[in-house]
């Protein structure tokens, strides 16, 4: 359907050195399978999340009511970014092949406004829109999981909320990660609470050690008795709101009855007449980007170009400084600004604007603003995909954005708020904390919502359930999911290897490229030096969790169980 550059051809059969490196860079990819399963199939970053998924789904629940029954299990024993003091996106695609977007994004507090976070000066004022409560945005998940309940939910609410309610009130065993993270935010924990929360203590948490969250427990009852109301009205949202009075944060009364979430049209896009690539539409950049991505990547013979070899890295830092430089410009809530989806999803527009990616040196990224990138190895964000037996397919993208998110623990109701504000562009121009810059489109504004990375993603071959898929990372979370799906329909690996393989991450701004330690030899690094890139080597980029259908109609699991957490697939 593209046409393919004669002078890119010209280039490619003189660069023979990309393929070498290829076939090295592939044999350093071990081999993989994950869970492999006939019936369903649960992928979470908790496997106490992933159990009440898989035994709601052996329940006879559906795909909806066992991503129902996760999100809540994940606000209980992943609270870094499990919530119900966040918010998040899912994409499903029913066994009839009907395809949902559903926005349950955080929105801005009324009283909240576009220069909240400048200083008299107009500087930005360091940590106020990360820390404390100012940094909350009000939270969407609890009227997500009820929309999605309303419109799929087979199962009693009640049966679909209990194991997170028994998993809270009984306690459970922390995990060495959870521990570890409990522990390193004390100081955060202490500063930023009015009251001293039962998570500070002297004693360092130890992986194994059992937690009970009873606060929580009695909150997640009032949402079994009460449903959206039980979070956004009576005793819950009292409580939020003296919370929000007692640090001077934002959210209101108001503010949390008006919330809604938001069902939208799902992005769809066309990858090389054989795939669909189904994903979210903003108020998240991830659709958007992520089909950009694809599109721009037709030309490209990735398959030759192989595995993370060095062209095919230049290749997809030089489409991915681009797609960000789009972003950063033309992408906000779409209730507020109006997003030119029918340019940037163009095909010709894409050409055009990729017409200027040369074979062999790196374009620099314009200088208007250096990004700061100091916390991009975050894994605070978490997805998880599901699969039932009928071929429901969800698959969900959920935050507090930051660990824990602004730290602060709502008093009596137990549970973590959100410091999602710090995704709006507090200035233009000025970065955020993950570098990444904005302007107008995602300027502050009361109601709106903060402009997102996060890309859950379905994919379909030949009009099929394919794979299911997304991840955490911040602003690479985009990157990311585009690689794991090129890796799978370029490269041909299997779920498992798709997870398991390096990964790059380039956003326009800072104009470099960040490799995950050991994807690329020091040989194949200094070529890429050669052509003009700056490269920045971290320790893991992202932590996809996701499904692939086999071609015998089986169900690959892939839980990325190679980088730091605790994922896990299960199927039956
Ligand atoms: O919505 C976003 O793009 C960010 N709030 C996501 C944050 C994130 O992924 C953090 N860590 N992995």
């Amino acid at each position: 359907m593209k046409k393919i550059y004669s002078t890119l051809l010209l280039v490619l059969l003189l660069v023979p050195f990309s393929c070498q490196q290829t076939t090295e860079t592939v044999a350093l990819l071990e081999k993989a399978e994950g869970v492999i399963a006939q019936n369903g199939m649960v992928v979470t970053a908790h496997p106490l999340a992933t159990k009440v998924g898989l035994d709601i789904l052996k329940k006879g629940g559906n795909a909806y009511d066992a991503a129902i029954a996760v999100q809540y299990a994940l606000a209980v024993v992943l609270p870094k970014a499990g919530n119900i003091g966040g918010g998040g996106f899912m994409i499903s695609r029913s066994a009839n092949g009907e395809k949902f977007a559903l926005d349950f994004r955080e929105k801005a507090p009324a009283a909240a406004g576009r220069d909240m976070y400048l200083d008299e000066n107009e500087e930005v004022i360091p940590d106020l829109s990360t820390k404390g409560h100012k940094a909350a945005g009000v939270p969407g998940t609890v009227a997500g999981m009820d929309e999605m309940y309303k419109k799929f939910g087979t199962l009693p609410f009640a049966d679909i909320i209990q194991p997170s309610i028994d998993l809270a009130a009984n306690g459970f065993e922390l995990t060495d990660y959870e521990a570890s993270l409990l522990n390193r935010f004390q100081e955060d924990f202490l500063k930023l609470n009015i009251d001293t929360i039962f998570l500070v203590r002297e004693e360092e948490y130890k992986a194994g050690e059992q937690i009970q969250y009873t606060e929580l427990a009695e909150t997640l009852s009032r949402i079994r008795d009460n449903g959206r109301d039980g979070f956004y009205k009576g005793e819950t949202a009292a409580l939020i709101s003296r919370e929000m009075t007692r640090g001077e944060g934002l959210i209101s009364l108001e503010d949390l009855e008006n919330y809604q979430a938001q069902w939208r049209e799902p992005l769809e896009g066309n990858y090389k007449g054989i795939y669909t690539i189904v994903s979210m539409p903003p108020s998240s950049s991830g659709g958007v980007a992520l089909l950009q991505l694809l599109e721009g990547s037709e030309p490209y013979n990735f398959k030759e170009l192989g595995l993370n070899s060095v062209q095919s890295v230049h290749y997809m830092t030089e489409l991915q400084r681009r797609v960000y430089a789009d972003r950063s410009t033309h992408m906000g809530d779409m209730d507020f600004y109006e997003v030119p989806l029918g340019m940037l999803l163009d095909t010709t527009y894409i050409d055009n604007r990729n017409a200027s990616i040369s074979a062999d040196t790196a374009t620099p990224s314009q200088q208007i603003k250096e990004g700061k990138v100091d916390r991009i190895e975050s894994f605070e964000t978490t997805h998880f995909s599901i699969v039932d037996k009928e071929g429901n397919a969800v698959s969900i993208t959920t935050t507090l954005n930051s660990y824990y998110g602004c730290k602060v623990y709502v008093a009596g109701a137990g549970f973590f708020l959100n410091n999602e504000m710090d995704d709006f562009s507090s200035k233009p121009g000025v970065p955020n904390q993950f570098g990444l810059v904005g302007s107008e489109a995602n300027s502050i504004q009361p109601g709106k919502r903060m402009l997102s990375s996060m890309t859950p993603t379905i994919v379909e071959k030949n009009g099929e359930l394919l794979m299911v898929v997304g991840t955490p990372g911040g602003s690479t979370i985009i990157t990311n999911v585009y690689q794991v799906v090129l890796n799978v329909l370029e490269h041909g690996l299997n779920m498992q290897e798709a997870v398991n393989a390096k990964k790059m991450h380039s956003q326009w701004l800072p104009d470099r490229v960040v490799l995950e330690q050991g994807m690329l030899d020091s040989l194949q690094m200094n070529q890429l030096r050669e052509m003009g890139h700056d490269l920045y080597e971290i320790e893991q980029i992202g932590r996809v969790e996701a499904i692939l259908v086999r071609e015998d109609g089986s169900l690959e699991g892939a839980a990325d169980t190679t980088r730091t957490g605790d994922a896990a697939a299960l199927g039956y």
